[in-house]
């Protein structure tokens, strides 16, 4: 690729508003799964983490893992509506290819405010009717709420996933808050599932962590367990309540041999 090849390139990215000179937490989580969709900025940050707190890695794994067990918890419980708010990139299984392989009609909407998360699940999604992708950011709880009402009938339970987005928002912008907006727009029978990295466990290297995001212009900011249990607003917690990420109904009943390394706790709630 010639110089003004870049340039070009680079032109077309800044004009859909994708930013490479900050690491997006989409990409950095992209690229700790494995993934080609972040630039070099997210791979600068994810390296930095991970020398820091080389649990990150596990912890990113963990946590993918979980929302597939609380999806497939979800279907089995009867939901065919999911908003799952702070969607990451496309990353098999998906939460539609879950659902839908349960209910072929199940309907999903994908919310996130990362340009590259849209392009990406836009194309996935281009012929769907029953999943879509709203760029929209999520503290905008009006907005994403009409437009995922385009295709989820919110007279009905939805499952709600808020999982690993809302170590992404500040104290200042209350992420309780946020949930409680969103939870009061649920029929009832409705699930919350929320997951967000904690800083219980080594509370230093994490907060190093924080302010490196911080430096670069990216919030990330793990939190302790009760200030995770208030994203609930108190909706009653289906078991095993709120546990350490890999603890949530593991696999085969045995949580995996790295447990412990998976930095973050999680639960799911019937409102
Ligand atoms: C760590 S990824 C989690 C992806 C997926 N939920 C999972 O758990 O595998 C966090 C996602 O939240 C999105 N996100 C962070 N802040 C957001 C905001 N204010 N509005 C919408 N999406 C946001 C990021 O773009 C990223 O895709």
């Amino acid at each position: 690729m010639t110089e003004q090849d870049e340039h070009d390139r680079y032109d077309r990215w800044k004009a859909l508003g994708i930013r490479t000179d900050i690491p997006h937490p989409a990409r950095v989580y992209d690229y700790l799964l494995g993934g080609k969709d972040n630039f070099a900025i997210d791979r600068e940050m994810a390296e930095h983490s991970l020398r820091v707190l080389p649990e990150v890695l596990d912890s990113a794994r963990g946590n993918r893992k979980f929302l597939v067990r609380a999806v497939q918890f979800l279907c089995d419980s009867g939901i065919r509506q999911f908003l799952d708010i702070g969607t990451g990139l496309p990353t098999s299984p998906n939460t539609h290819e879950i659902a839908q392989s349960a209910d072929g009609g199940a309907r999903v909407v994908y919310v996130d405010n990362d340009p590259v998360v849209f392009l990406r699940a836009e194309s996935l999604m281009a012929e769907s009717e029953t999943t879509t992708v709203v760029r929209a950011d999520l503290r905008d709880v009006d907005e994403v709420l009409a437009a995922a009402g385009k295709l989820l009938d919110f007279t009905k339970p939805v499952g709600l996933l808020l999982v690993a987005c809302l170590h992404n928002i500040p104290d200042s912008d209350d992420p309780a808050g946020i949930a409680a907006r969103y939870l009061t727009a649920l029929a009832p029978g409705s699930y919350l599932v929320v997951s967000h990295v904690t800083d219980e466990f080594a509370p230093e290297r994490m907060h190093a962590v924080t302010a490196e995001y911080q430096q670069r212009g990216t919030v990330f900011v793990g939190r302790g367990k009760q200030a995770i249990l208030r994203m609930f607003n108190g909706r009653e917690l289906v078991e095993p309540g709120l546990v350490l990420i890999s603890h949530w109904r593991p696999e085969g009943g045995r949580p995996d041999h790295n447990a412990n390394r998976v930095w973050g706790y999680c639960g799911v709630a019937r409102t």
